[in-house]
This record gives structure tokens, sequence and C-alpha cells, in this order.
């Protein structure tokens, strides 16, 4: 039994420099609100919406973050890849190809507790090198003996893959977050065996957008299907995560609450 349970904010997916500014903005707040011990964020849109550069990366670990989740945009921006090969807390999905730049589980210690944090794709309408389920067992064998928590950045599409993801590891691990659509979902839940779970935690970014792009370009490409260049929506910026409180047990939590949070600052900022 661990002492003092730990507590974890996982924020979705930041969307370009209106969400870094977001997150930026609203993280002391929700330090001095919910006193967490990890700090975990994905960031795979970080840089102008896609992928996520060196300088970027060193900016969120300045602020304290404790680990960087990624996903199918990972590759966006070739400067990033040395950096995935150099630095731990930074990750790409567990189940890409070995060949590929990077690495996708990373352990981070605060306060005396260790935390196992793990991206892992979906392989229902993304592409990854191998299959989730299998290297999702893999990847908790290896880490046995070496964290008191573990957390799944699940990065899929499909709603169905990542309720079966949950399911089957529920009682294997603290959490697992779904991210990658940039919509959030309502079923945030303790599973019976312990798991704290959501399909998907949402964006950090422009709300008043498309999953971040700009509403009228999003729509013309929709009712025109010509070519439409895309850039990020600076509309209505939220921050979208989740707060999960572990239990004194390893790897179970004892509750998951959704965050949902306007950012009023943009105009200021
Ligand atoms: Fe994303
Ligand atoms: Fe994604």
């Amino acid at each position: 039994m661990l002492d003092a349970p730990a507590t974890i904010l996982f924020v979705g997916d930041l969307v370009g420099g209106i969400g870094r500014r977001t997150f930026l903005a609203l993280l002391p707040g929700l330090r001095d609100q919910h006193h967490p011990t990890f700090v975990v964020v994905n960031g795979e849109n970080a840089a102008g919406g896609l992928g996520i550069t060196p300088r970027i990366a060193d900016e969120l670990f300045a602020a304290g973050v404790d680990a960087i989740t990624l996903g199918n945009h990972a590759y966006h921006r070739s400067e990033i890849f040395g950096y995935l090969d150099e630095h731990d807390a930074i990750l790409r999905p567990a189940n890409y190809l070995a060949s590929q730049p990077g690495h996708g589980v990373c352990v981070v210690e605060r306060d005396g507790t260790r935390l196992g944090v793990v991206n892992l794709s979906g392989n229902v309408f993304v592409r990854a090198g191998r299959h989730a389920f299998a290297e999702i067992d893999a990847v908790l064998h290896d880490l046995r003996d070496r964290c008191d928590h573990v957390l799944v950045d699940f990065h899929a599409e499909a709603t169905s893959e990542k309720v079966a993801m949950g399911w089957h590891l529920d009682g294997r691990v603290t959490a697992v977050v779904g991210t990658h659509t940039h919509v959030p979902t309502a079923d945030f839940r303790v599973l019976p065996g312990g798991t704290a779970y959501i399909s998907d935690v949402g964006m950090t970014g422009p709300r008043g957008g498309v999953i971040g792009v700009v509403k009228e370009q999003a729509i013309r490409s929709l009712a025109t299907h010509m070519s439409v260049r895309f850039e990020t929506s600076q509309e209505d910026p939220w921050l979208m995560g989740v707060l999960i409180r572990c239990s004194p047990q390893p790897r179970r939590a004892d509750a998951i609450e959704q965050l949902l949070v306007p950012w009023d600052g943009a105009e200021a900022g």
C-alpha cells in the first residue's frame, strides 16, 4: 500500500499555439485547485495543429509537465525525431514499428510515487505497425516491478476499440484515457476492477472550430470536395482533461473527474 495516493492531471491534445497558451495559462490555477502529483499532456497537435517540435516539448517540460504523449501526428515535424530518441518522457505509441523514432513507455517519479506512462495507438482506422492488445500485455509485463501506478493514453479513433481496451485493462492499470478524436465523451468512470476510464478526453484548443480547424475551412472542404488550406481556429479556447485520483492500492483508481475549462484570456493574451 502507498502512503499518499497520487493524483494525475491528464490533458487532451494541445492544438496549436492557442492550445499551448490555454494550457499554460490555466495550469497554475488547476495546480492550486487540484494539487496534481503528475501532469501528463498529449502534444501530437501542439505545433501549428500537427506534430510537436523540440522547442515546444522543452516549453511543456519547463512548465512542469511530467510526460508528453503523442499519436498519429507524432512524426509530422522531422526535427522532433532525434528528440524522441533522446528524451525519456516524451512518448510515441508503443505499438509503432520498432524502426520508427522514439519509444512508447516511461516511468516518472514524484513524491515517492512511480508512474508508468504508456502511449498506445488503436488499430482501427489509424495506422500502427503492431497490435495494441498484444503490445500492452507485453508492456505491462515489462513494467510489473517498475512502477506503482500506470496511465495508458490510448490514441484511437473507434469508441468500440477504446471501450474494449478499457475492459481489457480493468484491474491491471490505474487509468485508460482515450485521445485523438478531440471530442470529449461523457462516459468517464472507475470500472469495477478499479481502472479509471474515459473513451476520449477531448482537446485543449479552439472549441469554435472543427476539431481544431477554422470552421469555415472545414465546412468548405466538406461542402465542395475541393482542396482547402486548413488553419487552426482561434475561437473559444477550452482546456479539456481529466483528474484521476489514484487508490492507495497500486494500479487502481478511486475516482476520475472530467475537467472542461474555458479560457477567457485569449483576447488579452
Ligand atoms: Fe489529436
Ligand atoms: Fe490523433
